[in-house]
């Protein structure tokens, strides 16, 4: 049983090894993914005031809440996320935040929106 899970596991290494071959025909674009962050995200996550007089938008403010200006409260200049982790939040949400249907945010266009917001990453 433990060989035959082995295999499984190695299958999908291979899987995912023979993805990223093919992965330059199909860089993403950072640019279209600016356009996607401003549509879906900069609603809660940009700059400026929220709503009903808010002193900013509920994402900047979370974050700001959340990590106390050790990170930047805009997610747009944060070096540290991970696309993965980008990943997981957008389709899953977290807290408050809703999570976003393949069909409003497309796996290619997440693609641009991580290329965006990885943009500045160490
Ligand atoms: C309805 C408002 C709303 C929308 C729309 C929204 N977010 Fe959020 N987002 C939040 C809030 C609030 C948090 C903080 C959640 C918490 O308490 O940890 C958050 C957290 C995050 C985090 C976690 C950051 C961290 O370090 O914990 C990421 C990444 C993120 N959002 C990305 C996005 C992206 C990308 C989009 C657009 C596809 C988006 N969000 C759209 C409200 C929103």
């Amino acid at each position: 049983v433990s060989n035959c899970k082995h295999s499984f596991v190695k299958a999908i290494v291979v899987g995912v090894a023979g993805a990223a071959t093919v992965a330059p025909a199909l860089a993403a674009d950072a640019g279209h993914g600016h356009a996607v962050f401003l549509k879906w995200c900069a609603p809660c996550h940009g700059p400026g005031i929220g709503n009903n007089g808010a002193p900013m938008k509920p994402g900047t403010y979370a974050l700001l809440a959340k990590y106390n200006n050790s990170l930047p409260p805009l997610i747009e200049e944060r070096t540290d996320l991970q696309p993965d982790f980008i990943k997981v939040v957008v389709r899953n949400g977290i807290t408050i935040m809703p999570f976003s249907r393949k069909t409003e945010i497309s796996d290619r266009d997440l693609d641009d929106l991580v290329a965006w917001l990885t943009r500045n990453s160490k």
